[in-house]
């Protein structure tokens, strides 16, 4: 029995027959992003451990769970980046961007890397689009993200989901919140599931997420909110946010029990999930970040961000039937008829593609019949089948493969055929 190797668990190939809806929507989220005037970065794929364990925090699921770490050659542990704000972070500080400009809008698109139980909507390897926004502490910058996330699912013609937003106040007041929660909830520990008792007190704001039917129910009847527990500053920044949102016609909906999976996030918070995704249903997330810059050694500087799954987008826009069939791609395919053809026709190939249209042609020297079955299958516009008649006379019959139809064109007027 032969010895196959398969991919690892929880990745996944993308096929020709699949690439075309990911560069369709690749192509949408560059023009949008440039439409907000956000400038693209790219940072590597693996940064230092630390970088993550300081910025998404010890405690967090990504850190404690998924990271994919190993130690290099000079024995130290580097890891595969499970996100995407900490190596922007990183990378803000060490090319001083705060020197260049007092603001700066970025985006993003790559692989991330975490160790998840994969399912449908969550892998290993999957792919995050996100923006960054650094050096503003007002809520238009907290809308500016919003809105471009909204406008995101907007223009992709996505109609199932929902944008969620909330706000964890600042990293002080936060903490004292979390004092309240610990308190309140104390008495109920021992009716959370193992992992709910487990982070109680490392990650207790987690709390919340757990989909535990018993810890949902005990958290909704004793679970204070943090809305309920913030001061004058912070209630009146997120009454500003949903203010602007109101103005710009954008919809949502306070989700008070958000709380989200990293650490850093300060004040506004949101989610936009999608209707269409089961249990994975979060299409994207982000928030502020005040501290993050500094925490990370860099000057204070407010930020925030989202970042979005592509994969989940996808499965999405699937469900919603937003993609057609991959459109014709091919304009002509050509077949020679045999060897003394087949030199001309690898010139007249070229020449076409010099001006600017697609071709391919027959590279298993098959006969004619199969030759067309392979222009079918290839979806060209137009045939052309070359032999000695058609070398000889300088004239090639051009077939339209939708009707069928046959012109006679001479060999070296055929660009002007193609582009009438
Ligand atoms: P996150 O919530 O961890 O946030 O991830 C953002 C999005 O990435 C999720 O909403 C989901 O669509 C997608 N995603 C996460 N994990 C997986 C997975 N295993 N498989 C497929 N898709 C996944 C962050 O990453 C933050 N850096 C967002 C941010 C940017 N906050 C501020 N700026």
């Amino acid at each position: 029995m032969k010895n196959k190797i398969k991919s690892v668990k929880g990745t996944y190939d993308l096929l020709p027959s699949e690439i075309y809806k990911w560069q369709e929507v690749e192509n949408k989220l560059r023009s949008i992003f440039s439409l907000y005037n956000f400038l693209e970065i790219r940072t590597p794929i693996f940064e230092k451990s630390k970088l993550f364990s300081r910025s998404v925090g010890e405690f967090t699921d990504i850190v404690n769970k998924e990271m994919y770490s190993f130690l290099d050659k000079g024995k130290e542990s580097l890891t595969l980046r499970p996100e995407l704000t900490a190596s922007v972070v990183r990378s803000y500080i060490e090319h001083n961007f705060q020197q260049i400009s007092s603001i700066h809008k970025l985006w993003y698109y790559g692989p991330l890397f975490r160790q998840e139980k994969p399912q449908s909507g969550r892998y290993r390897q999957f792919y995050q689009f996100g923006a960054e926004i650094f050096g503003s502490a007002y809520p238009e910058s907290d809308v500016e993200l919003i809105d471009l996330a909204y406008t995101i699912y907007t223009k992709l013609g996505l109609k199932k989901w929902t944008l969620y937003i909330n706000t964890l106040g600042k990293k002080e007041n936060r903490n004292k919140y979390i004092g309240v929660l610990k308190e309140s909830m104390l008495p109920y520990k021992d009716q959370l599931c193992k992992n709910c008792k487990n982070r109680f007190d490392k990650n207790i704001l987690r709390l919340f997420d757990c989909k535990n039917r018993q810890c949902k129910k005990v958290m909704n009847e004793h679970a204070p909110l943090i809305i309920n527990h913030l001061s004058v500053e912070e209630k009146d920044y997120f009454e500003e946010v949903k203010f602007i949102l109101d103005k710009l016609n954008i919809k949502y909906e306070v989700d008070p029990t958000m709380v989200r999976g990293l650490d850093y996030y300060t004040n506004t918070i949101f989610e936009v999930r999608s209707e269409n995704l089961g249990s994975q249903d979060a299409l994207c997330g982000g928030g502020r970040y005040d501290n993050l810059v500094e925490d990370l050694g860099g000057n204070s500087t407010p930020a925030v961000g989202f970042a979005a799954g592509m994969e989940r987008l996808l499965i999405a826009m699937e469900k919603e039937k937003l993609f057609k069939n991959e459109s014709d791609k091919l304009d002509i395919f050509i077949a020679p008829m045999n060897e003394n053809v087949r030199k001309k026709a690898i010139q007249i190939v070229k020449e076409i593609r010099y001006s600017g249209y697609s071709v391919d042609m027959d590279f298993q020297r098959r006969s004619v019949k199969a030759m067309m079955r392979e222009a079918n299958r290839k979806n060209a516009k137009y045939s052309i089948v070359i032999g000695e008649n058609e070398l000889q006379s300088g004239e090639i019959n051009i077939k339209n493969m939708d009707s069928g139809k046959m012109e006679t064109v001479k060999i070296d007027k055929i660009n002007d055929f193609l582009s009438t």
